[in-house]
C-alpha cells in the first residue's frame, strides 16, 4: 500500500474540513429580475457567515469554490463584476478576518489574475500568515485537473532532477504537490444550488468526502442550513474500506 488509508470516524463528529461549492447567485439575481452580478454580491454575506459557523463550530479549515478555471469563459462583464467583487470583498473583510484569527490562503492559477487583485490576494495572505484559527482558503481560477496536472508536472521535474525516484511517486508525494498540500482532505463537500456535481473542483482531495448537496441558492445559505449539513455529517460512519463493526471499535 502506498499511503496508509484514512482513519476511520464514529457518528457526532465535526468534520476537519469542509469545503463549498457556492452556486446559484446568477438564479437568485434572476428569480429578482437583477443582473447575475447582484447574485455575486449577495453571495458575499453567505460567504461571512459560513467562516463565522465554520469558526464556531469547531471546523478548521473551510475551503471556498469561487471562481473555477472554466468561469473564464463567462461574460466579459460578469467575470469583470467577480474580480472586482473579489478585491473588494478582500478590502472589506481582511481586517475582521484578521481580528479574528482567521489564516487566509488562495490556490489556484493566480498568474492569471490582474494584478491589482494578485497584491491583495499576497497582502492578505501575509497579513493573516501567523494567526492560528480557521484556515479559510479560496480557490480562484481553480480546476481540479488544472492541479492534478500541475502536480504530475511538479513530480516529473523532481524525476529529471534526480531527487525523485518513478517508484518513490505515491499518494503522499503526490498530494504534497497539489495547491491543498498540508492540508488535511475536506471531510465534508457541500453544494448548493440543486447541481449534484463535483464540477472540477478538488478532484483529487475530495476522493473520500461526504458529499450533501441542498436546491437552496448561495445568497440565501444560512446558519440553519449550513447546520443541517453538519448533522448530516454527523450521523455518517466514514469506513474508509473497514466493516462497520471494525469503526465502532475506534
Ligand atoms: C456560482 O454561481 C458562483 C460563482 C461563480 C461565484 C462565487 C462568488 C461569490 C459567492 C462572491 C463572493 C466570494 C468571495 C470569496 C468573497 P452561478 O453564477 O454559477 O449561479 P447560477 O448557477 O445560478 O447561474
Amino acid at each position: 500500500m502506498s499511503s496508509p488509508s484514512p482513519k476511520p470516524t464514529v457518528n457526532g463528529s465535526v468534520p476537519r474540513h469542509v469545503a463549498i461549492i457556492m452556486d446559484g447567485n446568477g438564479r437568485w439575481a434572476r428569480n429578482r429580475n437583477k443582473p447575475r452580478r447582484s447574485g455575486h454580491r449577495a453571495g458575499v454575506k453567505s460567504v461571512r457567515m459560513s467562516v463565522e459557523t465554520a469558526a464556531q463550530r469547531g471546523v478548521e479549515y473551510l475551503t471556498l469554490f469561487a471562481f473555477s478555471s472554466e468561469n473564464w469563459c463567462r461574460p466579459e462583464d460578469e467575470v469583470s463584476a467577480l474580480m472586482s467583487l473579489f478585491v473588494e470583498a478582500l478590502r472589506r473583510e481582511v481586517d475582521e478576518l484578521h481580528r479574528n484569527n482567521v489564516r487566509l490562503k488562495f490556490v489556484g492559477a493566480l498568474h492569471e489574475l490582474d494584478q491589482k487583485l494578485r497584491i491583495k490576494i499576497s497582502k492578505s495572505e501575509q497579513k493573516t500568515a501567523e494567526n492560528t484559527g480557521l484556515r479559510l482558503t479560496i480557490a480562484i481560477a481553480y480546476g481540479g485537473r488544472w492541479d492534478i496536472v500541475e502536480a504530475s508536472k511538479a513530480l516529473a521535474r523532481d524525476v529529471v532532477d534526480g531527487t525523485l525516484a518513478v517508484d518513490d511517486i505515491d499518494d503522499e508525494r503526490f498530494t504534497a504537490k497539489l495547491q491543498l498540500s498540508g492540508m488535511p482532505d475536506p471531510d465534508l463537500l457541500i453544494r448548493t444550488g440543486g447541481e449534484q456535481r463535483i464540477s472540477n473542483f478538488l478532484l483529487w482531495n475530495l476522493a473520500y468526502a461526504e458529499l450533501w448537496f441542498t436546491d437552496v441558492l448561495w445568497p440565501e445559505f444560512d446558519v440553519s442550513v449550513f447546520d443541517e449539513a453538519l448533522k448530516c455529517y454527523a450521523s455518517k460512519q466514514r469506513r474508509f474500506g473497514h466493516t462497520g463493526d471494525q469503526v465502532e471499535t475506534v
